[in-house]
């Protein structure tokens, strides 16, 4: 049993990126098994930043394999142009450091029309998606009308099941949308010679874990998004379309729950989300952007700007329930540094009970009072600390009732974007 998941326990930009890059040191494969080049994950190696969204983090080892699993929708000019950013920046990615699920559906062209027609057909109760085709490409898959990876790589099957679609696609593109038709010919020119680039990349990912976990190899799962963006835990229908919690792991890459040894949730000091939806604790004043500029809250994949709010502990509960978490980590400790007083939501009033727990409907969780406790602030050289003794006091006290509250106990704090801004407090 060597599998282990490292997971968003918020909504996304939680540091997984960072933290993955960190634990693959001591991991032999690095895996994705869900969402797509909808995320935006930093890893920051010695002066050298890279953002990465469809590739796994793990893809900074020369060593490592890296594997995007069937549950991941793969889009594959995003596929390239990552590859080409990666060799511009010196990382050259041969397939035998990565492979794609054949299993893995396809993002394609009309994904990313009706992403965009949709969200703008919502006006004002827009989701705020990342326009990448995320939601159609995982609708087609429910319903059975996808192209997976195994389609593209074939051109008689491709042209099969492109002729059939785009003549759907474009009726709901024109008809419903008004939007404007796509081409054919075009898009099958170019996904064809997209395919033949593809194939040497492309392997039955599910047997290649399996065969190296059963050999004594650590296989590192590597999430998307964050608990609240789940499809089915998150505060729906404002949520991504996969499922982002433990559970999306088994199915997105093809192994048994029997194979896997641990979860880690990866938490942020305070909360942030991108796009609309509610958000209890948030700090829509001056805290709210003070937290803003100093932890460089915008976003990797879209720039737009994160709304930002205190740390909301009912979310890590309920993260830590319904994704089964052994370990936490927590992040941007060092972001807080400098404000006098830090407020954290330790539960919610709602009507005359408290709770803490994450209702479902969303009428419920507008009528939650976010419940208070204060602590005392800390000070900048929190991001000099390389040993939890060197952690300022309050801040201990802190990561003490974080602890306490979600009955998880914190691995490690991560003091800084860098590598070595991160602290080990018990082997994962
Ligand atoms: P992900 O989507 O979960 O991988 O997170 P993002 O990369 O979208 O956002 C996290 C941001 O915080 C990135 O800019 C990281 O470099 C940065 N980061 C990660 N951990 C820390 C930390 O402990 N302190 C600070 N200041 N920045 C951090
Ligand atoms: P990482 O992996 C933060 C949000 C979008 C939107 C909603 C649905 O970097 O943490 P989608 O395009 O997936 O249909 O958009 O989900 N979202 C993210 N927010 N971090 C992410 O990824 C996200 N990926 C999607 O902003 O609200
Ligand atoms: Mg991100």
């Amino acid at each position: 049993m060597a599998g282990f998941i490292v997971l968003g326990a918020q909504w996304g930009d939680e540091g997984k990126g960072k933290m993955t890059d960190f634990l693959a040191e001591s991991s032999d494969v690095i895996v994705r098994f869900q969402g797509g080049n909808n995320a935006g994950h930093t890893v920051i190696v010695g002066e050298n930043e890279y953002k990465l969204h469809l590739i796994p983090s793990g893809v900074l080892y020369k060593d490592k394999l890296n594997i995007i699993g069937n549950g991941v929708v793969l889009d594959p000019k995003a596929f390239f142009e990552e590859l080409d950013y990666l060799e511009k920046a010196g990382i050259k990615v041969s397939p035998e450091q990565l492979i794609v699920s054949d299993r893995a559906n396809v993002i394609m062209p009309y994904h990313k029309v009706l992403d965009k027609l949709k969200e703008e057909a919502r006006g004002k109760n827009n989701i705020g998606t990342t326009g990448k085709g995320i939601g159609p490409c995982y609708t087609d898959k429910a319903e059975r009308s996808g192209i997976r990876v195994c389609d593209l790589i074939n051109p008689v099957v491709l042209k099969e099941k492109l002729k059939e679609t785009i003549v759907s696609k474009n009726d709901i593109i024109t008809k419903v949308y008004n939007g404007e038709e796509l081409n054919f010919d075009t898009i099958y020119e170019e996904y064809v010679e997209l395919g033949k680039r593809l194939k040497s990349f492309v392997a039955d990912s599910s047997v290649r874990i399996y065969d190296a976990i059963k050999s004594g190899k650590k296989v590192l799962f590597e999430g998307a998004q964050g608990m609240l963006l789940d499809i089915d835990y998150g505060t729906y229908p404002f949520v991504t379309s996969s499922n982002t919690t433990a559970g999306g792991v088994c199915s997105g890459v093809g192994i048994g729950p029997t194979m896997i040894s641990g979860a880690v949730g990866v938490a942020k000091a305070y909360t942030t989300r991108v796009g609309k939806g509610p958000f209890p604790t948030e700090l829509d004043n001056e805290t709210g952007e003070w937290i803003r500029q100093k932890g460089g809250e915008f976003g990797v994949t879209t720039g737009r700007a994160r709304r930002c709010g205190w740390l909301d502990l009912v979310i890590l509960k309920t993260s830590a329930r319904v994704s089964g978490l052994t370990d936490l980590v927590v992040t941007k400790i060092d972001t807080l540094a400098g404000l006098d007083k830090i407020m954290v939501c330790v539960g919610y009033k709602f009507e005359d009970k408290v709770i803490d727990y994450f209702p479902a409907s969303l009428e419920d969780l507008a009528k939650c009072e976010p419940i208070y406790e204060e602590f005392e602030g800390w000070d900048d050289s929190v991001a000099d600390a390389r040993s939890y003794d060197e952690i300022p006091e309050n801040a201990k006290k802190y990561l003490k009732r974080i602890e306490e509250f979600t009955g998880v106990p914190i691995s490690i704090v991560s003091v800084g974007p860098k590598r070595d801004q991160t602290i080990v407090l018990k082997e994962i």
